[in-house]
């Protein structure tokens, strides 16, 4: 047997967890949710899911699978044998997952690459925001599947990147992000420095933080503010099953957490000063969306064009917004991939690097379909049930089989193992993964699959054709959840020809 990848050290593997925390959804969604949700109101409800939930969830995963030393299909099988397609599903939604969001990381790059055009745009805010559209073709619809060849260009560079970045799993990982965790803050600080000199940024940035507590009349924002919490994290999703993996015996968990989730939101709320301050400086404080893609590649453009009189100067913050999101993006790319990749290597033995090399390649071609010209369509559809549904349900059934038919001391035990001052309290992580997660997550589940059916009449966009949604929602969807079942029938056959499974057990 080879020996198991390690992080080089402590620190890196907390910086590994915050690159892949720290991502798109922390540049756009995050401060579009604010915006929808009464500024402080939200920061506040955000904060709360994220102790109650988000923080004891992150110590389940990265504890688990540094006592087993294995990837999500593993470790899950090692709380139970019956629990061995939990793991699963969480591998495939990732899998899923990974093949839009590397179209996502994409466009970003393609972006970058034309932000010269911003040069010759100053003040034309309608052109710089079809600027996007131009340049993917993209039509809204299922319609048009014709690829243009700068945008596969650019994914050809994605996959190149994210392959380089985990081709040595955590040795390679760990050298990257001490690049790709700072960069995006350093641009992000020069971007709010920007954004808070002009005259207007005031009122972006009281928009921003000032509570309005009438939005908690809305009972989307504890929908939004989970689901931010759950995406944002990377938990559920077979990341921190396999970064936790590669963890030394004497990391502290407890606090390691605690740091990445602080990170992670510290992120978030720069960005949001940056979104606010420089929204308000523009005079765009409304055009705020939730909607993270029509933020970055709509919206966004307008106010780069309407930041100076002067055309390079808007043309070069452009560039460093872009080349922001695309170091915020890389880290959160390849984490998934590397999710994947260790589960199913860990599973059936096979060098990592050949599972990672068949997962990009597998992935960059299924990725294909979200270039084309019908691709943001499809990768909107893909999205909203990854997200809200898969996502949603392997959380309480991974809560469910972890806090109620394993121990929940040994857990514990496991997180304050080497803990000196903070030590997690058990009716903290108890209370959290037995019962508060996985009721708030089913009754999340419930409130989308209402919302669905009874307000929409079945259909998640009726611009799209309901074979679409059919298609790339509830197909993706059965499969992500039968995927386990699936590989049970193969290893049982390849168990015919010899094949051994791991036993996993958890050594006291
Ligand atoms: N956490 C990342 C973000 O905020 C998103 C992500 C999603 C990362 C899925 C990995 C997997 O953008």
């Amino acid at each position: 047997m080879e020996e198991r990848g390690q992080w080089s050290s402590r620190l890196t593997f907390i910086l590994a967890a915050i690159g892949s925390a720290v991502g798109l959804g922390n540049a756009w969604r995050f401060p579009g949710l604010a915006a929808k949700h009464g500024g402080g109101t939200f920061l506040l409800v955000y904060l709360a899911a994220m102790l109650v939930m988000g923080i004891p969830l992150l110590m389940m995963e990265i504890s688990i699978s540094r006592k087993f030393r294995k990837g999500a299909i593993e470790s899950m099988r090692g709380i139970g044998k019956k629990w061995e397609f939990v793991g699963w599903s969480a591998t495939s939604n990732a899998f899923v997952i990974v093949c839009y969001y590397s179209v996502v990381f994409a466009w970003v790059i393609l972006m970058f690459v034309n932000s010269w055009q911003f040069a010759g745009m100053t003040n034309k805010s309608k052109e710089a925001s079809e600027l996007f559209f131009k340049l993917t073709e993209t039509t809204g619809k299922i319609e048009g599947f014709g690829i243009p060849w700068i945008v596969l260009l650019c994914l050809v560079i994605a996959w190149g990147l994210i392959f380089y970045c985990i081709r040595n799993g955590a040795k390679s990982v760990g050298k990257v992000v001490k690049f790709t965790v700072f960069a995006p803050v350093v641009l992000l600080l020069i971007m709010a420095v920007k954004g808070c000199t002009m005259p207007g940024a005031a009122a972006g940035l009281a928009k921003f933080f000032i509570p309005d507590f009438s939005a908690l009349s809305d009972p989307t924002l504890l929908v939004d503010a989970i689901g931010q919490v759950f995406y944002s994290l990377s938990i559920m999703m077979a990341i921190m099953f396999a970064y936790g993996s590669y963890v030394g015996d004497d990391a502290n968990v407890a606090a390691d957490a605690m740091i990445i989730a602080f990170s992670d939101m510290a992120v978030s709320v720069l960005s949001g000063v940056v979104m606010f301050a420089t929204m308000g400086g523009t005079g765009m404080l409304d055009d705020i969306t939730a909607s993270g893609i029509g933020t970055a590649f709509l919206v966004y453009p307008q106010a780069i064009v309407n930041l100076t009189s002067i055309g390079w100067l808007n043309a070069l913050f452009g560039a460093i917004f872009y080349l922001m999101l695309i170091t915020l993006a890389i880290d959160s790319a390849f984490s998934i991939v590397e999710g994947v990749s260790a589960a199913v290597s860990d599973k059936f033995h096979i060098k990592p690097k050949k599972v990672t090399i068949t997962v990009c390649i597998i992935a960059g071609i299924i990725s294909l379909l979200f270039v084309t010209q019908s691709g943001l369509a499809w990768l909107d559809i893909v999205d909203n049930w990854a997200n809200s549904f898969n996502l949603i349900v392997i959380g309480v059934l991974e809560c469910v089989a972890i806090g109620w038919t394993f121990s929940l001391r040994k857990v514990l035990n496991e997180v304050n193992k080497n803990t000196k001052r903070f030590k997690a309290p058990y009716w903290w992580l108890a209370s959290s993964i037995k019962f508060v997660s996985p009721l708030l997550l089913a009754a999340l589940f419930i409130w989308n699959v209402v919302t669905l059916f009874v307000q929409n009449g079945g259909t998640y966009n009726p611009d799209y054709p309901i074979w679409a949604q059919i298609a790339a929602g509830w197909a993706v969807t059965i499969l992500v959840f039968l995927s386990g079942f699936i590989a049970k029938a193969i290893i049982n056959s390849k168990k015919k020809k010899g094949f051994v499974e791991d036993e996993v057990v958890w050594k006291d």
